[in-house]
Parts: structure tokens; sequence; C-alpha cells
């Protein structure tokens, strides 16, 4: 186990990273079952655009299409063989030459089983982008675009549940203070959930199951019990006092979790908590669903046009009002994207004022900073072996403690296993009787540290 006094880097964590060596670990079948499925997904992709290409007009991307899936067989074949890592080739990219000099300082000798399974997961990512960006007409393509586009089709039943949610709550201002404590929790546990229907699982799910998990009432109340921590109260005991504040979100996946998050965004500037609302968005495709600008962008459009071809018209009312008001928000600064490359870097948010300074000093005017989802959880923790008892405020070590660190808060459905700042016995209990708890995406931690701005 590594000292916590001595130096952490991306090869050094505060405890023993989780790497695919070992067996029994989710990073093992990660690397081992779930990337080879995800890389086919992208040749499959690849070839479905290619084949909806003109010969005769195309013919250069239609050849280059043919480059990129051998490129990424050949990714999928290193993976399989546990071939040494390599340098990500220099794409011209900005955040290329970070790519290299963590490679040649930490990773120069390592497979895509020995080293921590943070960085190879990360790393798959951007060799996968530099591939497509090395490319002339391809540059700008996104692999998980199509997959993304089903999801949130099949999410069409709670997408207008929740339209008429927030159509009914903002258009009623005489709401009582008690009530807005229950919408809240309610609607902070909405934009946590809508992490646990990621891509792979929501399309196998029927409408009435999505609707389940995706929203009810009912099934909010059932999904509580599962918040193995729950600080959503300290966070509400200090927005109940915001007025006209920032809050920002990192944001985690498009789609369904977006729509979710953006709904709370909604409603916390309706209500006053928030004059701001900057959402951090990745800047390349990344861990398959991740959201881009393209895709904030394109959520938006889809919603003020005619994608739900079932929609009656009465439903597309409420969507087309939605969209009204979102594209507003964006027109008049109230909703600010941001895509700052450290959020895909190789580094965890322990190295985020070192890295990435002027992130940092932005961030830290934020009155609360929310982060979505479990790699925005991986990093925020470093990715290993903390106790599960370990303060949460601990496990994010600088970013707690640092001059200026801002009021965090972290919305994490448990797909990875890493998780601290659980009770005792706890993890004694769920591991009796289920093996997959820390990853089967059943169980969520929503944990709140301070921050360090009054110093
Ligand atoms: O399911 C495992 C995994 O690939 C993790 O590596 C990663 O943390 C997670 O999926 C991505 O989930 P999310 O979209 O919640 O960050
Ligand atoms: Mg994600």
């Amino acid at each position: 186990m590594t000292s916590q006094t001595s130096i952490v880097t991306p090869a050094n964590p505060p405890r023993s990273a989780l790497r695919a060596t070992d067996e029994k670990s989710f990073a093992f079948t990660t690397t081992t079952v779930r990337w080879p499925v995800i890389i086919t997904k992208i040749i499959d992709d690849v070839y479905k655009t290619r084949h909806e290409l003109d010969p005769s007009i195309e013919s250069e991307k239609m050849k280059e299409g043919i480059d990129i899936m051998d490129s990424i067989a050949l990714l999928k074949y290193e993976i399989q063989r546990k071939k040494p890592l390599k340098p990500i080739d220099d794409d011209g990219e900005p955040d290329v030459n970070t790519w290299i000099e963590v490679f040649n300082k930490y990773f120069k000798e390592e497979n895509w089983h020995s080293a921590p399974w943070l960085f190879t997961e990360c790393y798959l990512y951007r060799r996968t982008h530099s591939i497509f960006v090395r490319t002339k007409h391809w540059r700008n393509y996104d692999p998980f675009f199509r997959q993304k586009e089903d999801t949130f089709k099949a999410s069409f039943v709670a997408i207008i549940e929740l339209a008429k949610r927030i159509d009914g709550l903002i258009s009623n201002p005489s709401v009582q203070d008690s009530d807005k404590r229950i919408l809240f929790h309610e609607l902070a546990q909405i934009s946590l959930w809508g992490n646990a229907t990621d891509l792979s699982l929501l399309t196998n799910l029927s409408h009435d199951d999505i609707k389940k998990l995706q929203g009810n009432a009912k099934s909010l109340e059932e999904s509580e019990k599962n918040i193995l921590v729950n600080d959503l109260e300290k966070v509400w005991g200090k927005l109940s006092h915001y007025q006209q504040k920032r809050i920002d979100f990192v944001l985690d996946n498009t789609g369904f979790e977006l729509y979710g998050d953006l709904i709370f965004a909604d409603w916390l500037i309706q209500n006053g908590y928030a004059s701001e609302v900057h959402l951090h968005v990745k800047a390349i495709p990344w861990f398959v669903s991740d959201t881009t600008p393209s895709d904030f962008n394109w959520l938006l459009g889809v919603l003020k046009n005619d994608f739900f071809s079932s929609a009656s018209s009465n439903e597309k009312l409420y969507l087309e009002r939605l969209a009204k008001r979102w594209q507003g928000y964006v027109d008049n600064g109230k909703w600010i994207l941001k895509s700052d490359y450290f959020w895909t870097s190789p580094y965890a948010y322990w190295h985020l004022k070192e890295q990435a300074p002027e992130l940092f000093s932005d961030i830290s005017k934020s009155s609360l900073v929310i982060f979505k989802g479990d790699l925005n959880y991986r990093k925020l923790v470093y990715d290993c072996k903390w106790p599960t008892t370990t303060l949460f405020k601990d496990a994010i070590g600088p970013l707690a403690t640092e001059k200026g660190a801002p009021p965090i808060l972290a919305l994490r459905t448990s797909k990875a296993d890493v998780i601290v700042g659980l009770p005792e016995g706890i993890e004694e209990r769920l591991s009796a009787s289920e093996a997959d708890w820390m990853f089967s995406g059943k169980y969520a931690v929503v944990q709140f540290s301070e921050g360090n701005q009054l110093n």
C-alpha cells in the first residue's frame, strides 16, 4: 500500500491502484469482456456509416473508413494480447503533449493490464479519438453518436413525463418552502438515477422498465433506500439560503441523464437558487455516452423538432416550451457550456489545481460544484483501494483542502469497485449477499465536501 505522505502521481495513487491484474476485480472484467464489446461496436458503427456513403463522390472517405476499422481492430488485438502500452501519436490535438508526457513519465514499461485501470481506460478513449482525428473526413465523427441517439429515443415516455412535471412546477410559483425542500430532493435524485440508466442497459429495457428507472415518484422513494450515504439534506441546508449564486455541473452522460440534469438546472434557475449554471462537458467522445458540446446542442435541437414521432401534439407543446426556455438560458448566459480538456486528461482530480490552474480558479468561484456519475467519482477519489469507511473529504484530497476549493457534491451510482464514506458495517452486510454490489449500478452515494473557500 502506498503511504499517504509519498508523492501522489498517476502511477502512485494515495492507496493501491485498481488494476486489471487482479482477476477478481471489475477492472479485469471491464478490460477483458466489456471493452472488446465496446470496441466491436465502434467498428460496426463505422461500417454502417461507410455503407451509407456515395462511392462516386465520397471514395476518399470510404477508403479512410477502412483504415479506421483496421486501426480499431488492431487496438482491440493489443488489449486482448496484453501488449505494451505505446505513446499517443502526435495528432495535433491541444492535449496531446500532456498525454505523451504522462505516458513517458509513468507508463512506458506498462501493459494494458499492469497499468492502473483509471489510466488504461482513459487512454483507450484517447487512442480511439486519435484514430479518427488523424483522418481528413472523419476527424469530427463521433463513433458513439448512433448509440446515444437510439437510447434517447427509447427514453421517450420518461422524457415526456419529466417535461410535464417541470412545466407544472414552473407554472405554479406559489410553492411553499417545505415543498421546495421535497422538490429539491426529488430533482436531485432524478439527476442521480439518470446515471444508472446507461447505454447498454437502456436499449434492452421496455418502456415500462425505463419509466420505472427514470422517474416516477414511487420508484424514487424505493430507490432512495439504495442511497448508501445521502448528504442531500446538508446541501439543502446551504442551498435554501442561496440567492442568485453560481452552481456548476461537471456533467456525465448525454441523453436521458443530461435531460434529467437540465431539468434540475432549470428548477434551480427558476427558483432563484442559481443565477448562472455552468455546465462542464467533455471535449472529445468519452466513455461511450459522455456529453460533448455537440451532444448538448443536439439535445436542445431535437426537443424543438419532430424527433419523437409518437408524441401527440400536446406532448410536443410541452417539449417545445421546455426547449424554448432552455435555449433562452443559453442565449442570455444563464447556462454556460464549457469543455476543458482537463476532464478528458489522464489525471485524477487530485491534480486539478496543479494541472489546470485556470479551471481550478474558475470553479473556485462556484457556490456548489456537482460531479455527476461514476467516472467523475473514480477521478475524485483517485480510483484506488480506500477502506470503504474513509471520509469522502479525505479521499478527494486537495479538492477538499486546497485554498479556494469549492463545495462539492458527488451524485454517483456505483459502477466500479471503489467507494468511500460508508458507515461501519455496510460493506460487510452487502458483500455477504451481493458480490457485485459495488459495480452493479443498483446502489448510489450522494456525498458532500464543504471545500475551503473561506480561508
Ligand atoms: O462500467 C464501468 C465503466 O466503464 C467505468 O469504468 C466507468 O466508471 C463507467 O463505466 C462509466 O460510467 P459513468 O458514465 O457513470 O461515468
Ligand atoms: Mg459516462
